[in-house]
Protein backbone atom coordinates (compact mmCIF):
# COMPACT_ATOMS: atom_id res chain seq x y z
CA UNK A 1 0.00 0.00 0.00
CA UNK A 2 1.33 3.52 -1.14
CA UNK A 3 0.10 6.21 0.76
CA UNK A 4 0.96 10.05 1.36
CA UNK A 5 0.21 11.93 4.63
CA UNK A 6 -1.47 15.75 4.17
CA UNK A 7 -1.86 18.03 6.53
CA UNK A 8 -1.00 21.28 8.32
CA UNK A 9 2.41 20.88 10.70
CA UNK A 10 1.43 19.97 13.66
CA UNK A 11 -1.95 18.05 12.48
CA UNK A 12 -0.74 14.83 13.53
CA UNK A 13 0.85 13.33 10.53
CA UNK A 14 4.09 12.03 11.96
CA UNK A 15 1.97 10.32 15.05
CA UNK A 16 -0.61 8.67 12.51
CA UNK A 17 1.93 7.90 9.65
CA UNK A 18 4.00 6.24 12.96
CA UNK A 19 0.43 3.77 13.72
CA UNK A 20 -0.38 3.45 9.95
CA UNK A 21 3.29 1.92 8.86
CA UNK A 22 3.08 -0.41 12.05
CA UNK A 23 -0.74 -1.60 10.80
CA UNK A 24 0.44 -2.03 7.22
CA UNK A 25 4.06 -3.84 7.49
CA UNK A 26 5.49 -0.35 5.64
CA UNK A 27 8.58 1.82 6.37
CA UNK A 28 7.38 5.07 7.87
CA UNK A 29 9.47 7.72 5.45
CA UNK A 30 9.21 11.29 6.87
CA UNK A 31 11.40 14.40 4.67
CA UNK A 32 11.56 15.88 8.11
CA UNK A 33 13.28 13.04 10.24
CA UNK A 34 15.40 13.00 7.50
CA UNK A 35 16.16 16.35 7.07
CA UNK A 36 16.66 16.47 11.27
CA UNK A 37 19.12 13.29 11.05
CA UNK A 38 21.21 15.16 8.23
CA UNK A 39 21.44 18.43 10.84
CA UNK A 40 22.33 16.27 13.85
CA UNK A 41 25.33 14.71 11.65
CA UNK A 42 26.37 18.50 10.39
CA UNK A 43 26.16 16.66 6.96
CA UNK A 44 26.13 19.23 3.43
CA UNK A 45 22.49 18.47 2.68
CA UNK A 46 21.79 19.32 7.04
CA UNK A 47 23.19 22.75 6.83
CA UNK A 48 21.46 23.63 3.25
CA UNK A 49 18.04 22.51 4.66
CA UNK A 50 18.24 24.34 7.93
CA UNK A 51 18.90 27.33 6.41
CA UNK A 52 15.34 27.22 5.35
CA UNK A 53 13.73 24.76 7.80
CA UNK A 54 14.75 27.82 10.60
CA UNK A 55 12.57 30.16 8.65
CA UNK A 56 9.89 27.88 8.15
CA UNK A 57 10.16 27.79 4.32
CA UNK A 58 10.55 24.72 2.45
CA UNK A 59 13.42 23.32 1.84
CA UNK A 60 13.80 23.59 -2.43
CA UNK A 61 12.70 21.17 -4.50
CA UNK A 62 15.78 20.68 -6.60
CA UNK A 63 17.10 19.08 -2.92
CA UNK A 64 13.98 17.43 -1.70
CA UNK A 65 12.62 15.40 -4.71
CA UNK A 66 15.71 13.34 -5.82
CA UNK A 67 16.01 12.67 -1.79
CA UNK A 68 12.49 11.14 -1.62
CA UNK A 69 13.13 9.28 -5.18
CA UNK A 70 16.39 7.67 -4.22
CA UNK A 71 14.74 6.26 -0.71
CA UNK A 72 11.39 4.82 -2.21
CA UNK A 73 13.67 3.19 -4.72
CA UNK A 74 15.66 0.91 -1.42
CA UNK A 75 14.39 -2.72 -1.21
CA UNK A 76 12.39 -1.65 1.93
CA UNK A 77 9.61 -0.09 0.01
CA UNK A 78 9.37 -2.84 -2.48
CA UNK A 79 5.15 -3.67 -0.98
CA UNK A 80 4.78 0.14 0.13
CA UNK A 81 5.34 2.66 2.14
CA UNK A 82 3.95 6.02 3.74
CA UNK A 83 4.98 9.41 3.53
CA UNK A 84 4.70 11.89 6.08
CA UNK A 85 6.07 15.04 4.68
CA UNK A 86 6.50 14.72 0.77
CA UNK A 87 5.15 15.92 -1.13
CA UNK A 88 4.80 19.30 -0.14
CA UNK A 89 4.60 21.23 -3.63
CA UNK A 90 2.99 20.36 -6.85
CA UNK A 91 5.85 19.77 -8.75
CA UNK A 92 6.58 17.42 -5.67
CA UNK A 93 3.77 15.41 -6.30
CA UNK A 94 4.13 15.42 -10.14
CA UNK A 95 7.72 14.04 -9.48
CA UNK A 96 5.88 11.20 -7.35
CA UNK A 97 3.56 10.04 -10.08
CA UNK A 98 5.86 10.12 -12.78
CA UNK A 99 8.63 8.23 -10.84
CA UNK A 100 5.83 5.61 -9.62
CA UNK A 101 4.16 5.51 -13.37
CA UNK A 102 7.27 4.20 -14.28
CA UNK A 103 6.89 1.16 -12.60
CA UNK A 104 3.61 0.78 -13.53
CA UNK A 105 2.02 1.91 -9.70
CA UNK A 106 0.29 4.76 -8.14
CA UNK A 107 -0.39 6.42 -4.89
CA UNK A 108 -3.13 4.68 -2.93
CA UNK A 109 -4.15 6.65 -0.49
CA UNK A 110 -3.74 10.48 0.26
CA UNK A 111 -5.08 11.16 4.21
CA UNK A 112 -5.88 14.34 4.60
CA UNK A 113 -5.73 14.98 8.37
CA UNK A 114 -7.64 18.10 8.52
CA UNK A 115 -7.00 20.63 11.80
CA UNK A 116 -8.06 24.48 12.09
CA UNK A 117 -4.87 26.85 12.56
CA UNK A 118 -5.76 27.50 16.00
CA UNK A 119 -5.67 24.15 17.24
CA UNK A 120 -2.40 23.97 15.63
CA UNK A 121 -0.81 26.60 17.14
CA UNK A 122 -1.79 25.26 20.31
CA UNK A 123 -0.47 21.61 19.91
CA UNK A 124 2.67 22.44 18.41
CA UNK A 125 3.48 24.75 21.72
CA UNK A 126 3.04 21.42 23.66
CA UNK A 127 4.87 19.11 21.24
CA UNK A 128 7.83 17.54 22.90
CA UNK A 129 10.07 15.58 20.57
CA UNK A 130 13.20 13.22 21.75
CA UNK A 131 16.72 13.78 21.07
CA UNK A 132 17.73 10.53 20.89
CA UNK A 133 15.24 8.81 19.08
CA UNK A 134 12.67 11.66 17.35
CA UNK A 135 9.27 9.84 19.08
CA UNK A 136 7.15 12.66 19.14
CA UNK A 137 5.01 13.55 22.72
CA UNK A 138 2.46 16.06 23.75
CA UNK A 139 2.67 17.80 27.21
CA UNK A 140 -1.02 17.76 27.54
CA UNK A 141 -2.52 15.54 25.23
CA UNK A 142 0.00 12.72 24.89
CA UNK A 143 2.59 13.12 27.65
CA UNK A 144 5.73 10.92 28.60
CA UNK A 145 4.77 8.99 31.80
CA UNK A 146 8.38 10.83 33.12
CA UNK A 147 8.17 14.79 32.62
CA UNK A 148 11.41 15.41 30.15
CA UNK A 149 12.35 11.89 29.45
CA UNK A 150 11.08 9.94 26.03
CA UNK A 151 9.22 6.84 26.96
CA UNK A 152 10.68 4.74 24.55
CA UNK A 153 14.11 5.12 24.69
CA UNK A 154 14.49 7.40 28.49
CA UNK A 155 16.66 9.94 26.00
CA UNK A 156 16.06 13.40 26.78
CA UNK A 157 13.09 15.43 25.48
CA UNK A 158 13.41 18.89 24.10
CA UNK A 159 11.30 21.36 21.89
CA UNK A 160 12.11 21.20 17.95
CA UNK A 161 13.95 24.43 16.69
CA UNK A 162 11.01 25.19 14.12
CA UNK A 163 8.23 24.92 17.27
CA UNK A 164 9.15 28.48 17.97
CA UNK A 165 5.86 30.41 18.17
CA UNK A 166 6.55 32.97 14.95
CA UNK A 167 8.25 30.11 13.11
CA UNK A 168 5.03 28.14 13.21
CA UNK A 169 2.99 30.90 12.07
CA UNK A 170 5.75 30.96 8.83
CA UNK A 171 5.29 27.14 8.53
CA UNK A 172 1.46 27.74 8.68
CA UNK A 173 1.67 30.52 5.78
CA UNK A 174 3.98 28.36 3.79
CA UNK A 175 1.38 25.50 4.05
CA UNK A 176 -1.61 27.11 2.93
CA UNK A 177 0.37 28.74 -0.03
CA UNK A 178 2.31 25.39 -0.81
CA UNK A 179 1.13 22.80 0.25
CA UNK A 180 -3.07 23.02 0.56
CA UNK A 181 -3.31 22.66 -3.31
CA UNK A 182 -2.42 18.85 -3.16
CA UNK A 183 -5.73 18.11 -1.58
CA UNK A 184 -7.61 19.24 -5.00
CA UNK A 185 -4.64 17.63 -6.51
CA UNK A 186 -5.17 13.96 -4.97
CA UNK A 187 -8.90 14.61 -5.13
CA UNK A 188 -8.61 14.74 -8.97
CA UNK A 189 -6.36 11.38 -8.78
CA UNK A 190 -9.84 10.41 -6.64
CA UNK A 191 -7.22 8.36 -3.71
CA UNK A 192 -7.81 11.48 -0.99
CA UNK A 193 -9.75 10.83 2.66
CA UNK A 194 -10.47 12.97 4.17
CA UNK A 195 -10.08 12.77 8.40
CA UNK A 196 -11.48 14.98 11.31
CA UNK A 197 -8.38 16.00 13.24
CA UNK A 198 -9.37 17.31 15.82
CA UNK A 199 -10.29 13.88 17.64
CA UNK A 200 -8.21 12.18 20.13
CA UNK A 201 -5.32 10.28 18.60
CA UNK A 202 -7.38 6.85 18.71
CA UNK A 203 -10.54 8.14 17.04
CA UNK A 204 -8.26 9.29 14.66
CA UNK A 205 -6.42 6.24 13.50
CA UNK A 206 -9.83 4.78 13.45
CA UNK A 207 -11.05 7.32 10.86
CA UNK A 208 -8.20 6.69 8.82
CA UNK A 209 -8.34 2.65 9.44
CA UNK A 210 -11.79 2.55 8.05
CA UNK A 211 -11.15 4.73 5.09
CA UNK A 212 -7.89 2.33 4.42
CA UNK A 213 -10.21 -0.43 4.39
P1 LIG B 1 8.13 18.15 9.06
O1 LIG B 1 8.99 17.51 10.03
O2 LIG B 1 7.47 17.34 8.00
O3 LIG B 1 7.08 19.05 9.83
P2 LIG B 1 5.57 19.42 9.53
O4 LIG B 1 4.89 18.95 8.30
O5 LIG B 1 5.58 20.87 9.68
O6 LIG B 1 4.81 18.57 10.47
P3 LIG B 1 5.14 18.35 11.94
O7 LIG B 1 6.16 17.27 12.10
O8 LIG B 1 5.42 19.65 12.61
O9 LIG B 1 3.72 17.89 12.48
P4 LIG B 1 2.89 16.57 12.25
O10 LIG B 1 1.74 16.85 11.34
O11 LIG B 1 3.76 15.40 11.93
O12 LIG B 1 2.28 16.46 13.71
P5 LIG B 1 2.73 15.55 14.95
O13 LIG B 1 2.29 14.14 14.71
O14 LIG B 1 4.14 15.80 15.36
O15 LIG B 1 8.94 19.30 8.28
C1 LIG B 1 9.76 20.24 8.95
C2 LIG B 1 10.40 21.17 7.94
O16 LIG B 1 11.23 20.39 7.03
C3 LIG B 1 9.44 21.92 7.01
O17 LIG B 1 8.95 23.12 7.60
C4 LIG B 1 10.33 22.18 5.78
O18 LIG B 1 11.19 23.26 6.00
C5 LIG B 1 11.18 20.91 5.71
N1 LIG B 1 10.56 19.90 4.83
C6 LIG B 1 10.10 18.66 5.20
N2 LIG B 1 9.59 18.01 4.14
C7 LIG B 1 9.73 18.84 3.08
C8 LIG B 1 9.36 18.75 1.71
N3 LIG B 1 8.73 17.67 1.22
N4 LIG B 1 9.64 19.78 0.91
C9 LIG B 1 10.27 20.88 1.36
N5 LIG B 1 10.62 21.04 2.65
C10 LIG B 1 10.36 20.03 3.51
O19 LIG B 1 1.74 16.18 16.04
C11 LIG B 1 1.95 17.50 16.55
C12 LIG B 1 1.72 17.52 18.07
O20 LIG B 1 0.34 17.26 18.35
C13 LIG B 1 2.49 16.42 18.83
O21 LIG B 1 2.91 16.93 20.06
C14 LIG B 1 1.47 15.29 19.01
O22 LIG B 1 1.73 14.52 20.16
C15 LIG B 1 0.17 16.07 19.11
N6 LIG B 1 -0.97 15.39 18.52
C16 LIG B 1 -0.99 14.61 17.40
N7 LIG B 1 -2.25 14.18 17.14
C17 LIG B 1 -3.05 14.70 18.13
C18 LIG B 1 -4.45 14.63 18.42
N8 LIG B 1 -5.28 13.93 17.65
N9 LIG B 1 -4.91 15.31 19.49
C19 LIG B 1 -4.06 16.03 20.28
N10 LIG B 1 -2.73 16.13 20.08
C20 LIG B 1 -2.23 15.47 19.01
Amino acid sequence: MKIVMLGAPGAGKGTQAVSIAKEYGIPHISTGDIFRANIKNHTELGMKAKEYMDKGALVPDEITIGMLLDRIAENDCKNGFVLDGFPRTIPQAESLRAALLLQDQKIDYAVDIEVPDDVIIERMGGRRVCSKCGATCHIKYNPPKQEGICDSCGGELIIRADDAPETVLERLKTYHEMTQPLIDFYKKEGVLCAVDGTKTQAEVFQQILGALN
